[in-house]
């Protein structure tokens, strides 16, 4: 089976392209399950209902977040939807959820979103948490979203749940990372899967107001970058009777 894990999709033009792009995708890497990182597919970032149906819309099985999930007030309707996820280590009570079951009949996924606390909000420990949700998992097939700032967090949860689920995912820094690699023979691991959006833009914004805010120190608006689109993912080959990752490639499309 494979899984197809998408990133961050930029704005509008992120969420046009992978509308464009995906079933193409999908078809020609015969994709079982789509999971596409959604956090910044509203305009000017966050989700909206409209950026949630353009990604279901696109092919998506799940739809993961992260740091701005809850950045638009329409967002705590869309986390009603079990199929659209966020981070799992937000506070007890909180509107929505970090975990969903996929089934597929003779096989299931989970799917679990988490967020890192180096240089982002101070939530409660991913690693804690992930802890408890491995014990209510019934699937071995576990795909992991980690929406996190810093390397060696995102390193070390690779570390941490090597041999317990299928795929660990980096997302959230938008540069695609090279180090895709199999841990203890059974998880698969990329730092970050990247970005889907502007491809000649810092992180999908235009490259003036954000460069500008590096050289002067003032508050500028970030606007959307204009220009062609890419698309950054990666596929997760793996054995859905345990759960086994074969095989990770990294995918580009301009
Ligand atoms: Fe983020």
């Amino acid at each position: 089976m494979k899984v197809l894990h998408i990133g961050d999709v930029v704005g509008a033009a992120g969420g046009q392209f992978l509308m464009d792009h995906l079933p193409a995708i999908k078809r020609e890497h015969q994709i079982d399950m789509t999971i596409v990182n959604g956090e910044n597919s509203a305009q000017g970032n966050g989700i909206t209902k409209h950026s949630m149906e353009q990604i279901f819309t696109a092919g998506a099985d799940v739809i993961t977040t992260g740091n701005h999930c809850f950045k638009r007030r329409e967002a705590l309707s869309i986390y009603e939807n079990p199929t659209v996820l966020r981070p799992a280590n937000y506070p007890d009570g909180c509107a929505g959820h970090g975990v969903c079951t996929v089934d597929f009949g003779p096989w299931q996924a989970a799917v679990l979103n988490l967020s890192g606390t180096a240089y982002l909000d101070p939530l409660d420990n991913p690693f804690t948490i992930v802890e408890q949700l491995l014990e209510e998992i019934e699937t071995p097939n576990i795909f992991v979203d980690f929406h996190a700032e810093a390397t060696a967090e995102k390193k070390a949860m690779g570390y941490f749940l090597a041999g317990r689920v299928t795929a660990v995912v980096g997302t959230h820094t938008h540069v695609q990372t090279a180090d895709e690699t199999i841990l203890a023979g059974h998880t698969g691991y990329l730092t970050v899967v990247g970005m889907t959006g502007p491809e000649e833009s810092i992180l999908g914004v235009a490259v003036q107001p954000a460069m500008d805010r590096f050289r002067f120190h003032f508050p500028t608006r970030f606007t959307e970058a204009e220009g062609s689109c890419f698309c950054n993912g990666v596929i997760i080959t793996f054995d859905q009777k345990c759960g086994k990752c074969t095989k990770i490639e990294r995918l580009i499309l301009r």
